[in-house]
C-alpha cells in the first residue's frame, strides 16, 4: 500500500520503537528495567479516581462531551493558572481542553501552518512538534540547544531567510529532555522575537509543576506580552501521574484557541465528561501533593547523578521535570551506547539522536520507575561501566 509523502516523511514513533526493543529483550527472557518513557510510576491520587467512578455512573456523562470542553473544567484550569502563575484566562474564550499537550500541539499546527511555511523546533526536543509541523506540509526548522546556552535557543542565530518563513515557534520548559528551565529574561526576548517577525509561540509546558529544590517553574503567560503572541499547552499528566486519563488544556491567545477549536472539533469528539470532573478535583489538591511527589523525584535525581558521577558519566543537573540528560562516553554514538547498555544490563535508555540532531552525544533518562527498581538500574550500570 503506498502511503502519503506526507506520511513518509514522518520517522516511527520513537517510544514505540523503544516498546519494540522492550519487548524483544523481554522474549529473550531479560529482566528490563525501562528507564525510556517518561510515564509516572505511582498511581493517580485517591480523590481524583473516587470522582471518576461517580462520574462515570451518571448517564448524563455517557453522551458526547462538549467540543471545547465542560465550562466547569475550562473554569478550574483559569483558576488554577490564576492561583499557581498568577495568570488571567476567559474560560470561556482562553481555555481548550485537551485529549493532552501532544495532540494540542499538532492541532495548533493544522490550523495555522501552510505548506512550506516552517516551524521553529527545538533539538533536542520532543519529536511531535516536527511531526506536526510535517503532517501539515510546513517544514521544521532545528533549532539547537547547546549545553553553552544552558539549553536555550539563540533565536537572533536563525538564518533570516528562514525566519522570513516562519509561522510557528515551538517551546519546551522544563525542557524535555534536558532538565533545563527558562527564564523571565529569555521569554521576553522570545516576545520581541515574535512581535518582530509575526510569529505564533507554542509554549508546551507539561513539567510546568515539576521544579526541584523549591524551584517553582514559570508559565510563558506570567511575561507581559505573551498572550498576544501564543498559547501555552499543559497537562495534568505528569504532575497528577494521570497519564493514561488524556486530558490537558490549551491556554492563551483568544484566537488562536479559536482556531485549534476548529481543528479539533473537526476531528475528535472531545474528552469524557467523567474525566473532566476527576481533573477538576486534581486541579484543587493541595500543594503537598505535588511537594511530596517533587521529594521523590528529586531522591531519585540524586541517586542517578551519584551513580553516574562515580562512572565517570557527564550528567546535567535538571532544575524540574523528570529527566536527566547525559553525555555519552568518547567513541560511542547515542544508538551504541543505548545498545550496549541494554545488552549488557537489561536497562532501557533512549538515545539522543532520537530528539533531532542536537540529540547525538546524549541519552535520555526517565526517573518514573520505582525507587527498588531505580536502585537496581544504578547498580546494574555501575556494575558494567565502573
Ligand atoms: C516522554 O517520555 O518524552 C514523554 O512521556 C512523552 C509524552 O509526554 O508524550
Amino acid at each position: 500500500m503506498n502511503s502519503s509523502k506526507r506520511l513518509e516523511r514522518i520517522p516511527p514513533y520513537l517510544f514505540a520503537e523503544i516498546n519494540k526493543k522492550i519487548a524483544e529483550a523481554k522474549k529473550r527472557g531479560v529482566d528490563v528495567i525501562s528507564l525510556g518513557i517518561g510515564d509516572p510510576d505511582m498511581p493517580t491520587p485517591k480523590p481524583i479516581i473516587d470522582v471518576l467512578e461517580k462520574e462515570a455512573n451518571n448517564p448524563k456523562n455517557h453522551q458526547y462531551p462538549d467540543y471545547e470542553g465542560l465550562l466547569a473544567f475550562r473554569t478550574a484550569v483559569s483558576q488554577w493558572y490564576k492561583r499557581r502563575h498568577n495568570v488571567d484566562l476567559d474560560p470561556e474564550k482562553e481555555v481548550l481542553t485537551l485529549i493532552g499537550a501532544k495532540e494540542g500541539s499538532v492541532h495548533l499546527s493544522i490550523a495555522f501552518l501552510n505548506p512550506g511555511e516552517v516551524a521553529l523546533i527545538p533539538s533536542p526536543g520532543y519529536t511531535v512538534y516536527k511531526t506536526a509541523a510535517i503532517m501539515t506540509d510546513a517544514e521544521p526548522y532545528e533549532m539547537p540547544l547547546l549545553e553553552e546556552n544552558e539549553f536555550l535557543p539563540a533565536l537572533r542565530a536563525i538564518p533570516s531567510d528562514v525566519v522570513k518563513k516562519t509561522k510557528l515557534l515551538y517551546l519546551n520548559y522544563p525542557n524535555n529532555p534536558t532538565g533545563a528551565v527558562a527564564g523571565k529574561e529569555f521569554y521576553k526576548e522570545v516576545i520581541d522575537f515574535a512581535n518582530d517577525n509575526k510569529i505564533i509561540v507554542c509554549s508546551d509546558n507539561p513539567y510546568s509543576e515539576t521544579g526541584y529544590d523549591g524551584y517553582k517553574p514559570l508559565s510563558f503567560l506570567e511575561i507581559p506580552g505573551a498572550k498576544e503572541v501564543g498559547v501555552e499547552m499543559n497537562s495534568l499528566s505528569k504532575p497528577y501521574n494521570m497519564t493514561g486519563w488524556r486530558v490537558g488544556m490549551a491556554v492563551g491567545n483568544a484566537d488562536i484557541i479559536k482556531g485549534m477549536g476548529i481543528s479539533k472539533s473537526n476531528t475528535d469528539s472531545g474528552v469524557f465528561n467523567a474525566i473532566q470532573y476527576a481533573a477538576i478535583k486534581a486541579l484543587s489538591l493541595p500543594d503537598s501533593h505535588i511537594e511530596n511527589l517533587m521529594k521523590i523525584y528529586q531522591k531519585r535525581r540524586d541517586l542517578v547523578l551519584d551513580t553516574f558521577k562515580k562512572v565517570g558519566l557527564k550528567a546535567f543537573k535538571p532544575k524540574a521535570a523528570f529527566y536527566i540528560w547525559t553525555k555519552v562516553p568518547d567513541g560511542e554514538t547515542s544508538a551504541s551506547f543505548a545498545t550496549k547498555i541494554l545488552e549488557k544490563t537489561g536497562v532501557v535508555i533512549t538515545p539522543g539522536a532520537g530528539y533531532g540532531k542536537t540529540g547525538e552525544g546524549y541519552f535520555r533518562i526517565s526517573l518514573t520507575v520505582p525507587d527498588e527498581r531505580l536502585k537496581e538500574a544504578m547498580q546494574r550500570i555501575e556494575k558494567v561501566l565502573a
